[in-house]
């Protein structure tokens, strides 16, 4: 089965990042949401490899929302800088501060109230956070998560045309692993960006091969 291949290989395989060890360790909601939420911002337009020294200067400077909340601009964007798109930064900060006066300090718990309350969170940062921090049982749909949906199904349609998009967030949600959304988001992203990858892709490491019509019509194990 599709998801249980990709979940085994990302529990064996996946990569030691910082924001998945907090994910996992913290026990407390608001501070694991507010850890995640923070690496998918900085992980926006920005590769893995960059983020990981600033992800952890930024979670030893303001280590809760209420420490980023109480923040200067400055001070973010000095943190930022080399970064780029400082406007995260500063959307970072002001969530903080909205989440601590508004909202109590508790984080919105849901993907569609993430995305609504929470400036610079889209529709893809809102179902990463809520699957990886709350358990919501909703799919994402990324770059990476899109080369592999494509894969898959062989689909060769324009995956930037907006009805191919809404078809692609279908599938996601169909696809996730009810019973470990989060962890099942990262495998896809991980497998795109680690195996699935867009020119030369590994397919003979690939998990999930046999499930893959794009594999399949290159091998020629199925006939046409
Ligand atoms: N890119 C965006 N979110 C990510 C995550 N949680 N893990 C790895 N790569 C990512």
């Amino acid at each position: 089965m599709f998801q249980k291949r990709l979940l085994a290989w990302y529990n064996k395989c996946k990569r030691d990042l910082p924001w998945r060890k907090l994910a996992t360790a913290e026990t407390d909601c608001d501070r694991r949401a507010y850890a995640v939420w923070v690496s998918e911002i900085m992980l926006q337009q920005t590769q893995v490899a960059s983020v990981i020294n600033y992800y952890n200067r930024w979670m030893q400077k303001w280590p809760t929302l209420q420490d980023l909340a109480g923040a200067s601009l400055e001070e973010v964007n000095e943190l930022w800088a080399g970064l780029g798109y400082y406007s995260r930064g500063k959307r970072l900060q002001e969530g903080a501060h909205k989440i601590v006066s508004e909202m109590a300090g508790h984080m919105p718990r849901t993907a569609e109230d993430l995305q609504k309350l929470l400036p610079g969170v889209g529709k893809y940062t809102a179902g990463a956070i809520a699957s990886i921090a709350f358990g919501q049982v909703t799919g994402v749909v990324d770059g990476n998560v899109t080369r592999v949906l494509c894969r898959v199904r062989a689909i060769g349609a324009d995956p930037t045309n907006s009805s191919v998009t809404d078809q692609f967030w279908a599938l996601s949600h169909a696809l996730v692993d009810p019973a470990h959304p989060g962890d099942f988001n990262q495998a896809m992203m991980e497998l795109g960006a680690t195996v699935c990858t867009p020119r030369a892709p590994l397919c003979t490491e690939c998990p999930v091969r046999q499930h893959c019509r794009a594999h399949h019509r290159v091998s020629g194990y199925l006939p046409l």
